[in-house]
Formats: structure tokens, C-alpha cells, sequence
């Protein structure tokens, strides 16, 4: 009898041994130690884009420049510090402003993948070969919440650009961050991940035939155990992106008083927020933002209008001011966002040790199953 086994994730010509993307956690969240970590752990290391440039001297006043600067950098360190094979990917958020920008500076550095999310990418920058995308090294990988949306972004590419994403995420109201839901979509049954992935897998099914090429459903969303992941891979993903599993380890890019955060909050402290950003999130309860709910509005200054559609004269604070503070630990200033699966964590460990432990909990399960 063969011995169950982890399968590796492919996406076109690349190769991740352990099948799970690091979800890219802004603001700083993931940068370069997380995610080499993570790409050395056999998975995919992903930078969240967001604020990356909040640490170059020139962020208050040319804050493009800074952020695309700040992402080459990490892209290259991340790559410097991961082995031969790492993979290294980059989360866009669709609703940054600069979003063409950054996937276009990503692509040049290099990353292995980039991963569009917060917003339906139906195009991409103009500065890329678009009438050739297939020749481009990165990999691209929408970020979508239903058959419908993954639907949409495959018909649009393949009528535009006569080419469709290397990869889907479909990530439930279970995640961290912002949510592609409406706030009472997300505790509807019906819109569980279990319920949304089967008819992703089967929307791309249509365009795997008609360009031949194999096209990976990725599973994001509360994922949290090696059980989780192969129940997910049985309901036909070929892999799983994880967010709030890589904050309590050592090498998440947060400072201390963020990943204990997640080691005191209660499963009740874990809410759902309404973000500038337009869309609704998921946070962890702290005296910030119960000033905020309490009707308070934050003094803050907007350099630039990070987010396309934040109303910045009338939000009562600045959401990428708000999780800067955070990433740096000053939690009274801002807040930590956060899977509805944060309350499980009991303390820090290293990537390495996470990874292995997801595979052996993957390996006990499909062995249970045989
Ligand atoms: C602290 C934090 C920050 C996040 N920031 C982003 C982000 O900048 N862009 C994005 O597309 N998703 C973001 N996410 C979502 C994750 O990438 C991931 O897909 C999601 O958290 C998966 O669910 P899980 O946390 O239950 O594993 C964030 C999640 C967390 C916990």
C-alpha cells in the first residue's frame, strides 16, 4: 500500500512542493522574512503590497515612487534569502490607486506570482506585453469570491487578452482583511468556502479545455489545519492560501504586541468591520476601534489617496495608518486584522514547524480516509 503523500501545487512551469500560498498580509505584515520563510518551507512566500513604502525616507512626499521602490527591494531580498526553487509571489490589492504600478514593478523584479485581490482584476497595465502574456515568467492569479466573479475575470481575459489567470483563489468569509461579501453574506451558510469552491472548479474547467493548460483552484478562507486542507483538496482544490495560520510565527514581518494579539483575543473579540476601503473586514476587537465604533473620528493627515475609492474627508480614520500602527505594535493607534480562526492560536512557532505540522495533520487525515 502506498503511503499517503502532500501533493505538490503546480501553476504552469512552477512547482511549490508543500501546496500553500502564505496569504500577502498588509500593511508590512508579509514582506521578505515571512515569506522566504515560507517559500523555504517548500510553499509560497507572498508580499502584501500596502504601505510597503512607509519605511523609505521619501513616503510623505513621493509615496509611488516609495512603495515601488520598497516592493523591488523585498521582492529581491525575499528571492536572495530563499533557496534555489523558493517561490515568491506579491498580493496587489486591486483598490490600491496604484495598482498598474505595482504589478507592473512586481513583474519586472521578478516575482514567481502575483496575486490580484480586493477587487475583480478584468485588466491589467497597459506597460505589459498584452497580446503576449503567456511569454511572461509571473504567473498571475486573481483573488475572487464566487463562480460568477472568476466567471467574469476568465471571459474578460480570454476576449482581451486571448489569454486567462495562470491560477483562482477563492477565498470565503472565513479570512482575515478585507471580505468580498456582503456583511450578511458573510455568517450565511450558503456562502461557506465548502459551498463557493465546487462551483469554481467547475467554471474553470471550460477554459482549461479550450487553452489546454491546467488551471489550480486555490482555497483560502479559515483554512487552518492539514485537515482543513485536504478536506479542501477533496472538494477539488490543488491547494490552499493561509493568512492567519503564519501570523503567530516568528518570522511574520509584525512586531510582538501584534502576534500576541492573536495569542489573547477570545473567538468574541474577532468582529467585522466596515473598512474605508469600502468592504467589509475582519479585525480584532481593541480600544481602537472601540473608539472608533464609539463614533470617534482620528485626527489624520491623507499624504495621498492610497485607495481608490476611500472617501478620505469623511472616513473617521485612516485604515492605512490605523494597520501601520499595528504592524509596528502600538495597538491603541490602530488595529490588527484577523481570521475568524485567530482565537486558536496558542503560541509562536516557527514557519518550518507550522509547515510540518500541516502536512502531517494532511497526511493523517488522507491516511484515515483510505
Ligand atoms: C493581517 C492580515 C492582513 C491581510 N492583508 C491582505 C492584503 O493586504 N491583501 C489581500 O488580498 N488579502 C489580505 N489578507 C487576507 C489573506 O491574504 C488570506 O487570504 C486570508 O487571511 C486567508 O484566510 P485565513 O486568514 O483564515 O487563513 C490579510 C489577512 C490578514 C490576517
Amino acid at each position: 500500500m502506498t503511503v499517503p503523500r502532500i501533493p505538490s501545487l503546480r501553476i504552469g512551469d512552477l512547482e511549490a512542493k508543500v501546496p500553500v500560498i502564505q496569504g500577502g498580509m498588509g500593511v508590512g505584515v508579509s514582506l521578505s522574512n515571512l515569506s522566504s520563510a515560507v517559500a523555504n518551507a517548500g510553499g509560497i512566500g507572498v508580499i502584501a503590497t500596502p504601505g510597503i513604502g512607509q519605511f523609505e525616507p521619501d513616503w510623505d512626499t513621493a509615496p509611488i515612487e516609495a512603495n515601488r521602490r520598497a516592493l523591488r527591494k523585498e521582492i529581491l531580498k525575499a528571492k536572495a534569502q530563499s533557496q534555489t526553487g523558493g517561490l515568491i509571489g506579491v498580493n496587489v490589492m486591486m483598490a490600491l490607486t496604484d495598482f498598474n504600478g505595482l504589478i507592473q514593478c512586481s513583474v519586472d523584479a521578478g516575482a514567481n506570482v502575483v496575486l490580484l485581490g480586493a477587487g475583480l482584476p478584468t485588466s491589467l497595465p497597459d506597460s505589459l506585453p498584452l497580446d503576449s502574456l503567456g511569454q511572461i515568467k509571473t504567473k498571475f492569479i486573481p483573488i475572487v469570491s464566487s463562480a460568477r466573479a472568476a466567471d467574469l475575470v476568465f471571459k474578460t481575459w480570454k476576449k482581451r487578452y486571448n489569454h486567462v489567470p495562470d491560477a483562482v483563489v477563492v477565498e470565503g468569509p472565513l479570512a482575515g482583511g478585507h471580505l468580498g461579501f456582503k456583511r450578511e453574506q458573510i455568517f450565511d451558510p450558503d456562502f461557506a468556502l465548502e459551498k463557493l469552491l465546487p462551483p469554481v472548479v467547475e467554471a474553470v474547467k471550460a477554459y482549461e479545455d479550450h487553452f489546454s493548460k491546467q488551471i489550480p483552484v486555490i482555497a483560502a478562507g479559515g483554512v487552518y489545519t492539514g485537515r482543513d486542507i485536504y478536506d479542501m483538496m477533496q472538494l477539488g482544490a490543488s491547494g490552499v492560501q493561509m493568512g492567519t495560520q503564519f501570523v503567530t510565527t516568528h518570522e511574520c514581518d509584525a512586531a510582538l504586541p501584534f502576534k500576541q494579539a492573536y495569542l489573547d483575543c477570545e473567538k468574541e473579540d474577532i468582529i467585522i468591520i466596515n473598512s474605508p476601503v469600502g468592504l467589509p473586514g475582519r479585525a480584532i476587537r481593541g480600544s481602537f476601534l472601540d473608539r472608533v465604533l464609539s463614533g470617534v473620528k482620528e485626527k489624520f493627515k491623507c499624504n495621498w489617496k492610497c485607495l481608490r475609492s476611500c472617501d478620505f474627508k469623511k472616513v473617521p480614520y485612516c485604515i492605512a495608518q490605523a494597520l501601520t500602527n499595528a504592524k509596528r505594535g502600538l495597538l491603541d493607534e490602530g488595529f490588527s486584522f484577523a481570521g475568524a480562526n485567530a482565537y486558536r492560536a496558542d503560541k509562536i512557532i516557527s514557519v518550518q514547524e507550522l509547515i510540518d505540522k500541516l502536512v502531517e495533520e494532511y497526511v493523517a487525515a488522507a491516511k484515515a480516509a483510505v
